[in-house]
């Protein structure tokens, strides 16, 4: 069967590492290794910018304009095959959801402290209130990223059952052309995107990473 090349080398990265990361950050807030769920953050955040920036410059398949669809576009494909390369549109709202929850788990972890030893590091530049208020977001905001992922993890396996070979996809980076209906060249090559992450990811843990990473590495 012909095969059509739809998620580029940096989606197919970025999904994988994605995946590692929030494992990473759950167990080591768990385990209380604070060092290590900072580092792991600064990581997850250079990792998602890169890919919000992706979605601006990168490939077709990789376009949040590509996200954009109508609810009831979305409710069509539940029950439609729309056999094009790229997220389903009800797949686009899963996607859109967890950039949206990703980025308040960030930003919250930002201003969150253990009431111990480690402030993150936006803490100093809040009031108390704010504080307060994102130690309680980041706590109840991973719950809504626990369901998501559940969820996900169910659709994914519910279009198999249907016989989409979505998990092949996004480890090889090919799918089936009767399931994309196109052969146009959807991709492109993930250089830039490796640049503007190598860059985010220096900047990131030379500053707010300096302090984190030298206790994991004493
Ligand atoms: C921490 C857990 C996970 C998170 C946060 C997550 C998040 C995401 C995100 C954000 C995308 C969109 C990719 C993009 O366009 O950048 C995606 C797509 C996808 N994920 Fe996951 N994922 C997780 C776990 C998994 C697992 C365990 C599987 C395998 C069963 C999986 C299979 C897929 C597949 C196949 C797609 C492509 C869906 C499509 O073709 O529209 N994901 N995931
Ligand atoms: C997607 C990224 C992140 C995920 C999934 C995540 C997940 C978690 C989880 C599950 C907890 C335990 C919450 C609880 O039960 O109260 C936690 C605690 C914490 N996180 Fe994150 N986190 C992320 C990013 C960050 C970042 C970037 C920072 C700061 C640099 C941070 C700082 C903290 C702190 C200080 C705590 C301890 C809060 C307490 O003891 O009450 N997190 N995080």
């Amino acid at each position: 069967m012909q095969k059509i090349k739809v998620w580029d080398g940096f989606i197919r990265s970025f999904h994988w590492l994605l995946v590692i990361a929030i494992a990473t950050l759950y167990f080591s807030a768990e385990e209380g290794m604070m060092e290590l769920h900072f580092v792991a953050g600064y990581f997850t955040l250079a990792l998602l910018l890169t890919r919000l920036a992706w979605g601006v410059v990168g490939s077709q398949t990789a376009k949040l304009s590509a996200l954009l669809h109508s609810p009831i576009a979305a409710l069509k494909s539940f029950t439609q095959t729309d056999n094009k390369p790229g997220h389903s549109a009800a797949g686009s709202y899963m996607v859109l959801v967890f950039f949206a929850l990703l980025l308040t788990q960030l930003v919250s972890g930002l201003m969150t402290t253990d009431d111990i030893l480690t402030d993150g590091p936006l803490v100093e530049y809040a009031s108390n209130q704010v504080v307060e208020w994102a130690g309680w977001v980041h706590h109840n905001n991973f719950d809504l990223l626990f369901y998501a992922i559940i969820l996900h993890v169910v659709a994914i396996v519910i279009y198999r059952l249907k016989g989409k070979k979505l998990v092949k996809a996004m480890v090889t980076g090919y799918a089936d052309k009767e399931d994309c209906g196109s052969d146009v060249k959807v991709t492109k090559s993930p250089w830039l995107a490796v640049i503007i992450f190598v860059l985010l990811l220096a900047g990131l843990m030379m500053t707010w990473g300096a302090e984190p990473l030298s206790y994991l590495f004493s």
